[in-house]
């Protein structure tokens, strides 16, 4: 891996927590460790949706965000950099639209060598802002997954500023339906998803039952914010997502915890 610098700030989530020097020769062979762990289970292809790795840091006490709507840096350089090696290791990254609303992230790769993943975004409505940074400065233009209900009339001033609308029915809730989207996306190729959040989309994949991997930052702080994973009340205790070989390393003074699910 060639690990470059960290660049300038670009979005407040993407951008590192605190500063300092990037990985060093230890720490790259644990990352390196998670890396090979991974690269054998993204070759273990399923053919009903993509391989799908959930990855997102939180605080100790679980909160992704201090709130919905609140961007909160929590990755320091170090984990930041294993988001990104991730990134990359993935053939598209998927948010939801609160995430977009709140951050307006990139999603792109940026500190490490690598191809940027095709961004995804549920959007069951048709809100993403035209002047979102993945329309205006995205590497490639995003995908974005809403329902069949959704407003034409939008659809076409997102088409005419790049987006790629991909309708799908809704589900129960009238949210974006997940297998759905992931058949869909495993047909048209894409045989590996990575999920970065926000609350709703990581419950929504764990209830779904679809997660594969989980790559976890825990950064040394409270927060009592937004927590990670809402009520995962459907799933009976047996069936509830339990971590199989943990891999797990500090990077700096966060915590990183790699498994499958
Ligand atoms: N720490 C981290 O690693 C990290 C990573 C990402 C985000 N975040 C934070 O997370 C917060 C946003 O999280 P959030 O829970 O409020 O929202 P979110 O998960 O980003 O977006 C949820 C929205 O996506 C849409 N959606 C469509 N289909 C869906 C489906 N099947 N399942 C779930 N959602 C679906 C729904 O809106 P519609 O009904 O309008 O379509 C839903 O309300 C922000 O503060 C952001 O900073 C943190």
């Amino acid at each position: 891996m060639n690990v470059r610098a960290a660049r300038a700030a670009t979005s407040l989530r993407d951008s590192p927590r605190v500063g300092g020097p990037l990985v060093d020769l230890e720490e790259l062979a644990v990352i390196g460790r998670f890396d090979t762990v991974l690269g054998a289970a993204l070759r273990r292809e399923r053919h009903d949706r993509p391989f799908i790795t959930l990855a997102f840091a939180q605080s100790v006490d679980g909160s992704i965000a201090r709130a919905s709507s609140s961007p909160t840096a929590l990755s320091n350089a170090r984990s930041l950099t294993v988001t990104h090696l991730l990134r990359t290791r993935h053939d598209a990254i998927l948010v939801g639209i609160r995430t977009v609303l709140a951050d307006d992230p990139l999603l792109t790769v940026r500190l490490v060598e690598g191809p940027s993943p095709q961004a995804i975004v549920l959007d069951s409505w048709l809100r993403f802002p035209l002047h979102a940074r993945l329309l205006v400065d995205g590497v490639r233009p995003p995908i974005i997954a809403t329902t069949t209900g959704a407003s034409e009339a939008s659809a076409e001033k997102l088409r005419a500023a790049g987006a790629r609308i991909l309708r799908v029915p809704p589900d129960a809730h009238g949210m974006v339906d997940l297998e759905a989207l992931l058949l869909r996306l495993r047909r048209s190729g894409t045989r590996s998803l990575m999920v970065e959040g926000g609350a709703r989309v990581i419950t929504s994949v764990l209830r779904a039952e679809v997660a594969d991997h989980l790559v976890l930052t825990i950064a040394p702080v409270f927060l009592g914010g937004l927590p990670a994973v809402n009520s995962l009340a459907p799933l009976d205790v047996g069936s509830l997502p339990q971590l199989r070989n943990i891999l797990h390393t500090p990077l700096g003074d966060d915590l990183v915890l790699s498994a499958s699910l």
